[in-house]
């Protein structure tokens, strides 16, 4: 929810011009090198940033998309999921997970979130596939849709991983291919049990997509995105999709798209590229400073749970409340910016009536959707900034339970009355 501008000591949900003024010396001299090499698409600013990116999520290839939604949609179809298969993912997530499969030909399929993470719950993923058949061939069918079920999107959302190796093993046992959705992870780590060692966000699935668009934790300044993959085989098929089908020059092996990133918006990656770990730490700082302002709060709050094995970007900081609606109204009105990411999950809007979910199919999903909010996050958020969000939400929240306990006194009374 957007706050008004012109109001004293207002606090926005995110701030987009700090970081760009003061990197302004090195992003405009990306703008005045492309000026004057003319190199505006693809070239040496798009190919250093590539190399760049892949390097910070420990993967062999990475492949500049003009934005997250496409880079999805090219991992999957690259991946080998058919027009008409299934796509098994969540329905928490923002709507371009589930249209990047759909533009690639598939269904996508939901399972519940986990209630701490709010990420994919591997044991409902496991329910899931039990759930499905085999047909003549073994192909695992769909119980729901009767559709070959053959890759899974998990999504890091809000900038904590998703339990890997759970989704990886289910996904071993019953030949799934996995494409990670870290549009929201950036240098987001997992510790991999199976593996002994921590891992990217972006490095454990066949290929994973992110995005770059501006409020990301590394933001463009327009569109874009990137898919990595360690297949050089995947990578050379992303760059030819994302390039109308052409490895040479109007040699057009396939249909492609133009899904080309700019070389501008590359170069301006590519030099905020150089502080994210910088700012992804200040990040983890501003969330370890709202637990410890929210210590003192009382259970009305829920805070972010990160597990042992989750390093988190935090590219949102999200908590939950009984009355969202109350609090954000109340933010708002003491100049507070906050969100919801999401307020509707995937499976119960309209663009999926089509699929024929209904209210009760996903509660943990569900109960989400009504209770989230998102508080101000960035790198750039000040210490004082912070106790006045918390202070703030904890005023209302005090209000609202006051107001509670004095209706569920003043209740038996009222009942005996009517009795
Ligand atoms: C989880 C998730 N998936 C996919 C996308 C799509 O990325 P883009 O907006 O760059 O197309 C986003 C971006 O908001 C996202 O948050």
């Amino acid at each position: 929810m957007s706050v008004s501008n012109n109001m004293p000591n207002r606090i926005p949900f995110l701030d987009l011009i700090t970081p760009h003024v003061e990197l302004e010396q090195e992003l405009t001299g990306v703008f005045r090198k492309a000026l004057h090499t003319g190199g505006f698409i693809g070239g040496p600013m798009v190919e250093e940033f590539e190399n760049a990116f892949a390097s910070f999520c420990n993967t062999s290839h990475s492949i500049a998309i003009s934005s997250g939604t496409d880079a999805l949609r090219f991992a999957i179809m690259v991946s080998g999921v058919q027009p008409g298969d299934v796509v098994v993912t969540v329905p928490h997530t923002f709507i371009a997970t589930t249209e990047a499969i759909s533009q690639a030909g598939a269904f996508p399929e939901f399972v519940d979130i986990d209630e701490r993470t709010y990420n994919m719950c591997a044991e409902r993923l496991q329910e899931y596939l039990e759930q499905c058949k085999r047909d003549q061939s073994g192909k695992l069918i769909s119980r729901r849709s009767g559709r070959p079920v053959t890759a899974v999107v998990p999504v890091h959302l809000y900038g904590q991983m998703v339990d890997m190796d759970a989704i990886l093993a289910l996904a071993q046992k019953y030949g799934l291919t996995v494409i990670e959705d870290a549009c929201q992870a950036h240098g987001a780590e997992y510790f991999s049990r199976k593996q002994n060692r921590w891992m990217k966000a972006g490095s454990m699935g066949r290929a994973a997509a992110f995005s770059f668009y501006p409020g990301k934790n590394l933001g463009a300044c327009g569109e874009a995105g990137a898919v990595t993959t360690s297949d050089p085989v995947l990578a050379d098929k992303i760059k030819m999709l994302r390039d109308h089908g052409q490895a040479k020059k109007y040699y057009h092996d396939v249909e492609g798209y133009n899904g080309r990133l700019d070389a501008i918006q590359a170069g301006l990656l590519h030099a905020k590229l150089v502080h994210l770990a910088k700012w992804n730490a200040q990040r983890r700082e501003r969330a370890a400073e709202y637990q410890r302002l929210f210590a003192a709060a009382d259970e009305a709050v829920v805070l972010p749970f990160e597990p042992s094995w989750s390093r988190s970007v935090y590219h949102l900081y999200v908590i939950r409340v009984d009355d969202r609606d109350g609090l954000m109204n109340h933010l708002k009105k003491v100049g507070i910016g906050s969100g919801i990411h999401y307020p509707i999950p995937l499976h119960l809007q309209k663009a999926y009536a089509r699929l024929k979910y209904r209210l009760g199919d996903l509660p943990v999903a569900e109960k989400a959707a009504a209770e989230i909010v998102s508080l101000p996050m960035f790198p750039q958020l000040t210490a004082e900034q912070q106790a006045r969000v918390v202070e703030e939400v904890l005023r209302f929240s005090s209000k609202f339970i006051r107001k509670h306990a004095d209706a569920e006194v003043a209740s038996p009374v009222t009942a005996d009355r009517t009795a």
